[in-house]
């Protein structure tokens, strides 16, 4: 793709995408967004990450997801993504809900990583620089920090919010009890916590371990990551493990992952989806969206033709409950070591 041709974004692109409320909020959010985790950093052609981001505007993805440590190198996809913003999509910031995270490793010292107001701070100042922004539409603490008084993190999204640095406030990772825990201590300033961001995919559902029924209490929404267990729940490792593929890189998943028992499971899924004229990572997507608690699918992508394979996940009917029994017997929680 010529890098410097001008981008117009397609007239159509809010015609097919389904958009939902995240729990009691005013915020929407199309069903499926898109993360930029693995694929953004400097590892990675940005014309190819151009491409990726622009189709997906076109498809109504109107939410891509960042964390101050997606790369590699930390910091470089939310650079990559912020020159991406620059040269095609500032014209249409009001359009894009852009969010960013604090809470892993970031530089060296103690004051470099978890959920100290110091940390999380500076670590949103950094985003901001990144990406070339006032604000992020959400901003999270990414993990729950044992060390730190849940009052202290949450008093710094807090004044993230009231400062303007970002509009909405967010946990990842946090377990029933420490969403409750930080909603309170966000409310105590006035500020509702509004989304959380778990893993939930078929080989892991910790989410069903009562995340959900506290979302409902809360009024919050769910994006839910990783929904095709990195690549996983999709045919690309079907037949071994292509050059390129996360597996391949074994940076966080590996060969190791795909024994026989995942191999009977995916095969097994992959009957189900063919049954309803699906692929199996749409079958994997319209899965995690059965639950009205889950506001948003957030996917990766490594190509465009994966990006457009996903979304045909929208236009399939919803699972029956004789499909959702059917599938019970092969997601098992663990398979593929996730
Ligand atoms: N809050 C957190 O702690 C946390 C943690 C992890 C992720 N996240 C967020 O969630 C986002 C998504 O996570 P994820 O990348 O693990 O999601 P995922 O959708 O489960 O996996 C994406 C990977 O699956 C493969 N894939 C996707 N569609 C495919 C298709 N149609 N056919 C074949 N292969 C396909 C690709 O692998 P290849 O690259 O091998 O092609 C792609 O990179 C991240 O970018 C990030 O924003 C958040």
């Amino acid at each position: 793709m010529n890098d410097n041709a001008a981008y117009a974004p397609a007239p159509d692109r809010y015609d097919a995408m389904p958009y939902d409320r995240v729990g009691r909020s005013g915020l929407k959010l199309p069903r499926i967004s898109l993360g930029l985790w693995n694929n953004f950093g400097h590892d990675r052609p940005l014309d190819a990450q151009r491409a990726i981001v622009r189709r997906a505007f076109d498809r109504g993805i109107t939410h891509f997801d960042l964390a101050n440590n997606y790369g590699p190198p930390p910091g470089s996809a939310e650079e990559n993504f912020g020159r991406i913003l620059s040269s095609d999509l500032r014209a249409h910031r009001d359009e894009l809900i852009i969010s960013s995270k604090a809470g892993y490793d970031m530089w060296p010292g103690p004051y470099g990583e978890w959920g100290s107001r110091k940390y999380v701070f500076a670590s949103l100042d950094q985003s901001l620089g990144r990406l070339g922004l006032d604000y992020v539409d959400v901003f999270y603490s990414h993990r729950f920090d044992p060390e730190t008084p849940i009052e202290e993190t949450m008093g710094a999204l807090a004044t993230a919010v009231q400062s303007g640095r970002a509009l909405y406030a967010g946990v990842s990772n946090y377990s029933p009890e420490q969403t409750q825990a930080a909603h309170k201590a966000l409310a105590a300033h006035g500020i509702p916590l509004v989304i959380h961001q778990p893993r939930y995919n078929m080989f892991d559902r910790t989410v069903e371990d009562g995340l959900l029924p506290v979302l409902d209490e809360l009024g919050m929404g769910s994006i839910v990551y990783s929904p095709l267990a990195q690549g996983l729940l999709t045919d690309r490792y079907a037949s071994g493990v292509p050059a390129g593929s996360r597996a391949a890189e074994g940076r966080w998943i590996s060969a190791d992952n795909l024994d026989e028992t995942y191999r009977q499971r995916a095969s097994a899924l992959s009957e189900i989806a063919d049954a309803r004229g699906q692929s199996l990572s749409q079958l994997a997507l319209s899965w995690v969206l059965r639950h009205p608690q889950v506001t948003s699918a957030l996917i990766g992508a490594s190509s465009v033709a994966q990006l457009d394979a996903n979304l045909g996940a929208l236009e399939a009917a919803e699972l029956s409950p004789d499909e959702i029994a059917a599938i019970e017997p092969h997601a098992v929680h663990g398979t593929g070591g996730r």
